[in-house]
């Protein structure tokens, strides 16, 4: 027999309405936000480092300004959503110790190099895409923080994955070696971003009550395809081609079929297998540590306003 307030809730979601912090809900309910929400902010902040190795060598003034622009944008992601989860019940110190000691998780995309300019392109074109698709149908998730928050960032994504094409199409107007660089950065990013969206959906344990409790609106699958029709014209437009020889327009299922995912890769970057895991860890860690005397001043701060305030 459920309780007064959990048939409150369950009609809270079936009308499509929208869960604040103050309202009841169930334990699980709680405790998967807190886990996708914590994910999320971390990946933003994690997701800084791979661009963060450009800023210095961008080509230009204006490239510069642009990337740096960006990588400070993912920092005001990331703070956001913390805060968003925050309202669940866990502290930041909690989710940043989560993160430092390797037990959280973040988007297996961020664990690969960047080893070329292109690759500043690459990221903004499928990565942010990737998160352009994924996060729109967030900006509906049933908890109103996360949603809330979603709105905003989505906004700042669409200008991201906008920087990121620019960038690949001027390397395409250019020299035969800039289109090499540019095709070489779409090969090697194509696949782990269609990872982002996470396992098949017959391989996704959270799907089915994330998607009960709408703070999913569409399955991992359906995400992923969603992302590859956006894709394929725009790579026309842009003169490359997506390293997927198996990829082809699907008359009867009006999608196309895609080539084979390589979900070992996958299984092995979320166990800390990935390319740059291990670096990206040391990186964040490093960071805490060297930002720790700006906390202790804030805080020593803070307490003595507090104290004067009361004399
Ligand atoms: N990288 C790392 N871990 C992943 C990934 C991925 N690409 N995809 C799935 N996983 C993890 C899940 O977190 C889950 O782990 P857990 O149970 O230990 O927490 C496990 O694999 C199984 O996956 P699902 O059951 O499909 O998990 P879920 O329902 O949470 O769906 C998804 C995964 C789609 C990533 C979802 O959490 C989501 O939409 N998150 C918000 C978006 C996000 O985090 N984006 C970050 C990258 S974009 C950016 O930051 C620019």
């Amino acid at each position: 027999e459920a309780s007064a307030e959990e048939r409150r809730f369950t009609e809270l979601i079936e009308a499509d309405s929208r869960v604040e912090p103050r309202d009841w809900m169930p334990a699980a309910y709680r405790k998967t936000l807190i886990r996708q929400m914590s994910q999320h902010a971390h990946s933003e902040i994690i997701g800084m480092q791979p661009e963060s190795n450009w800023i210095t060598r961008a080509p230009s003034l204006k490239r510069k300004a642009i990337l740096m622009a960006k990588v400070q944008d993912e920092a005001g992601h990331g703070l956001y959503l913390y805060s968003a989860t925050q309202t669940l019940g866990i502290t930041r110190d909690e989710m940043m110790d989560q993160l430092i000691a390797g037990k959280a998780r973040y988007s297996s995309i961020f664990n690969y190099p960047t080893p070329t300019w292109a690759d500043m392109g690459a990221i903004g074109w499928l990565v942010d895409g990737a998160a352009i698709c994924n996060q729109v149908p967030l900006c509906r998730a049933s908890y109103a923080p996360y949603g809330r928050a979603m709105v905003r960032i989505c906004k700042e994504e669409s200008f991201h994955q906008r920087q990121g094409f620019e960038i690949l199409l001027e390397l395409m107007h250019g020299t035969d070696a800039q289109k090499r660089m540019a095709q070489d950065a779409v090969d090697r990013w194509y696949w782990p971003s269609l990872m982002m969206f996470g396992p098949p959906d017959d391989d996704s344990p959270n799907s089915a009550q994330s998607m009960a409790w709408k703070i999913k609106r569409f399955s991992n699958d359906e995400l992923r395809q969603r992302f590859v029709s956006m894709l394929v014209p725009q790579a026309e437009v842009l003169g490359v081609t997506l390293p997927d020889p198996d990829l082809r327009w699907n008359e009867e299922r009006g999608e196309y079929d895609l080539g084979e995912i390589d979900w070992t890769e996958f299984h092995e970057v979320l166990a800390g297998r990935g390319p740059c895991n291990a670096l990206r860890l040391q990186r964040r860690r490093d960071a805490h540590e060297e930002g720790r005397w700006v906390r202790e001043a804030a805080a020593a701060y803070a307490k003595r306003v507090a104290e004067r305030e009361t004399e």
